[in-house]
């Protein structure tokens, strides 16, 4: 792996800009997990919905073109409440004293993708601490496909624990992992100290 890029840039972002430019996110999205365009244009709808939840918080990575600054990742969450599908879902995957223990008041990381050429560069670390610096919360949740992804080793790294493994959600036929991490989250060890 290559350093972080120099010139690349990683800010929270305005929910309204983050609105705006929704098509250019998902546009990241479709390529960094290999989606069809018709699955990209189906979550333009729940994306916008996102967006209107409390707690939402978005964050994005930039880096310098010819014609300005072209987005190259980008992350958000919110808030999770029951009777949101995913607080439901996992609510009920997990057992009762672990959903007490981490479900209160948790913070959803849904969306956390950098664009394929940009991968491997710590695009994808800087967007996961900036998305959770600072929040007021006291725990972040996310669910991710169960495999030996770049997605799951850095949730690993950086203090994400496993909460269930091996789940299925409702139409989709892939396993996934539900991780949790206590907030704030420790501070990202020097990449050359990692093995
Ligand atoms: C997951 C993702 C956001 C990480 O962003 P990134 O910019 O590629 O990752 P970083 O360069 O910040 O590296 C962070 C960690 O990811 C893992 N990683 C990154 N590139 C890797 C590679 N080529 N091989 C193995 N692990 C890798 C490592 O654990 C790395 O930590 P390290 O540098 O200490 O070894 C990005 O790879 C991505 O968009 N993947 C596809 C979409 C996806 O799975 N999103 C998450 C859905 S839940």
């Amino acid at each position: 792996m290559t350093g972080t890029t120099p010139a690349a840039r990683v800010t929270e972002l305005s929910t309204g800009w983050l609105r705006d430019h929704m098509h250019e996110a998902l546009a990241i999205y479709g390529a960094a997990m290999g989606y069809a365009s018709s699955v990209v244009a189906g979550r333009y709808g729940y994306a916008i919905q996102h967006s209107e939840r409390a707690g939402f918080r978005a964050v994005g990575a930039f880096v310098p073109t010819r014609e300005g600054e072209v987005l190259v990742g980008f992350g958000y969450g919110y808030l999770i409440t029951p009777g949101q599908w995913w607080h439901d879902q996992v609510r009920a995957a997990l057992d009762r004293r672990t959903a007490k223990r981490w479900l209160p008041g948790a913070f959803e990381v849904c969306e956390l993708h950098v664009h394929p050429d940009s991968q491997s560069r710590g695009l994808g670390r800087q967007l996961l601490h900036a998305l959770l610096a600072g929040l007021p919360y006291p725990t972040a949740l996310l669910s991710t496909p169960d495999a030996d992804t770049k997605a799951f080793r850095l949730y690993h790294a950086d203090g994400f624990v496993d909460l269930a493994r091996n789940h299925h959600f409702p139409g989709d036929s892939r396993p996934f992992a539900i991780l949790g991490a206590r907030l704030p989250l420790p501070s990202p060890a020097p990449r050359a100290d990692r093995p």
